[in-house]
């Protein structure tokens, strides 16, 4: 997708974690691969800072930085120092907008990459200060997740920034639907005809959805505190791959349409319950910088759900997701049904066929299937393997990169309507804020009990 955006983005919080280390150096690459020109950036943020320090502070989130691609990104950025609780900032970035226009940049799109505490007082501050629509130019907003703590919370948010903008106005961030393999699934479903017939109840056994990271919450302990891994992970990042995975085709490959069967996908999916959640925390959280102590957050969740449709009834969906896990990976695994042993040795188990797309860290995807080993009629799994980076290697766009394209050619596909967030809080509202026990486990090692939850339906986690 070529843009071409000629636009002033405003990254309000260009001095934090995600700005540094995601934000900025996307832009570098637009700008590096020529698909933004004639673009402004304004950074707002409360502590003392120069453009220069902008540019150091992402340099290392570089690849083989260019020179004078990093010139060009420093001679456009500007940095605003200002509270954004504080109207003068409004008026000082109204008059830095109107240089702008002066000058043909009349677009702006409005980047909150700071605490989702911020998200609806900086909304009405743009109300209010009267930068949130424009005659000359379009005006947009992106809103980083997580959107919401829970379903009351989110449909407030809604309803509030919604008396601001336009839901066309409005792109809610979830930086999983900008990686490359996640795009890739609705590809793999739908344009290969030998799947589309066995993607169904009829075939498939069940569903895991996966998201493992390995490390903990490093330096962002006092903001996963507040969160945990259902409402930093699941409520989004899995439902979205949960939705891509179990939706109908879309009738057209277009914003409206892709979200349209995404949502009906979580529309019918039935709320989780207690009976069907596991929670865990991995030893030694309770110590991390920033943790309250005695802290009863989760750092791991395991669930299964159902998809009460034509499709998937009865088919178990189970997702796990954990922080200090053996391994980091992402993926998504299918089980079609086994095929009866005794066709070859007499009690002999076949192996499942499986089909596993891998989101991170390598991206791909397999399917196994069962074949003759030499001399014997003993079966063996082989693969049938897509490597993403073996074939593009480097060339692939980071998530954020196109997501910040995606918003600049006003393409609203990859981001979240307001229907499928509130539906997403829905399906795990009744398991936030619970006093539901939350099990310590050992770094390295699912809690038993997640392993004992799905043993009991006879199956076992994929990693
Ligand atoms: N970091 C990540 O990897 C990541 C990943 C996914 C999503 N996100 C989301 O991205 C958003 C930002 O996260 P982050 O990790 O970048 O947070 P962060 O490092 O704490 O940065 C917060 C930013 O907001 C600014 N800020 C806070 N209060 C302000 C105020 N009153 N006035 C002006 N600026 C203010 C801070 O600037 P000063 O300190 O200079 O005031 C800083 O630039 C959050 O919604 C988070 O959930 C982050």
């Amino acid at each position: 997708m070529i843009c071409m955006a000629s636009a002033v983005i405003v990254i309000m919080g260009i001095t934090g974690d995600l700005s540094k280390r995601k934000l900025i150096p996307s832009m570098y690459r637009l700008l590096k691969n020529k698909k933004i020109k004639d673009f402004a950036i304004i950074g707002i943020g409360r502590r003392e800072l120069s453009v220069a320090d902008i540019i150091t502070g992402s340099r290392k989130f570089i690849s083989k930085p260019d020179a004078s691609v990093l010139s060009s990104l420093e001679n456009n950025i500007s940095y605003l120092q200002g509270d954004l609780d504080d109207k003068n900032t409004y008026d000082a970035l109204k008059k830095r907008l109107a240089g702008h226009a002066k000058k043909g940049l009349t677009n702006v799109l409005f980047y909150l990459a700071t605490l989702p505490g911020h998200f609806d007082p900086i909304a009405q501050n743009l109300k209010s200060s009267g930068l949130s629509k424009s005659s000359k130019g379009w005006v947009r907003v992106v809103f980083e997740k997580p959107f919401g703590s829970n379903l009351e919370d989110a449909q407030e948010l809604n309803a509030s920034i919604k008396k601001v903008f336009s839901e066309d106005q409005i792109y809610r961030i979830d930086h999983y639907l900008g990686k490359e393999l996640v795009q890739n699934i609705a590809v793999l479903r739908f344009s290969n005809t030998v799947l589309e017939p066995l993607w169904n109840k009829n075939h498939i056994d069940h569903i895991q959805i996966i998201l493992n990271e390995d490390i903990g919450v490093e330096d962002r302990g006092g903001f996963y505190d507040k969160y945990g891994a259902i409402k930093d992970v699941v409520q989004n990042h899995m439902m979205q791959l949960l939705a891509l995975v179990a939706m109908e085709a879309p009738s057209s490959f277009n914003a409206l349409q892709i979200r349209n069967e995404k949502f009906k996908v979580l529309q019918s999916t039935r709320s989780v319950d207690a009976h069907d959640t596991i929670l865990g925390q991995y030893s030694g959280y309770g110590q991390e910088k920033d943790v309250a102590a005695g802290s009863n957050t989760e750092t791991f969740a395991a669930m299964k759900l159902f998809v009460d449709n034509m499709r998937w009834q009865h088919v178990p969906f189970y997702l796990k997701t954990g922080k200090k896990m053996k391994e980091k990976k992402s993926l998504i695994y299918i089980q079609f049904e086994e095929a009866p042993g005794v066709l070859f040795k007499e009690g002999a188990k076949l192996e499942p066929n499986h089909l596993v797309i891998t989101v991170q860290p390598s991206e791909g995807f397999y399917m196994t299937l069962n074949a003759k080993s030499p001399g014997s009629l003993d079966l063996t799994q082989v693969k049938m393997d897509f490597c993403h980076n073996c074939k593009y290697g480097a060339n692939t766009p980071e998530a954020y990169e196109t997501l910040l394209e995606s918003v600049l050619a006003g393409d609203q596909s990859v981001f979240v309507r307001s229907d499928e967030v509130e539906q997403s809080w829905r399906i795990v509202d009744k398991v936030i804020d619970t006093s539901l026990k939350v099990r310590s486990y050992a770094a390295g090692k699912d809690p038993k009990s997640a392993t004992d939850f799905i043993a009991k339906d006879g199956r076992k986690w994929f990693v």
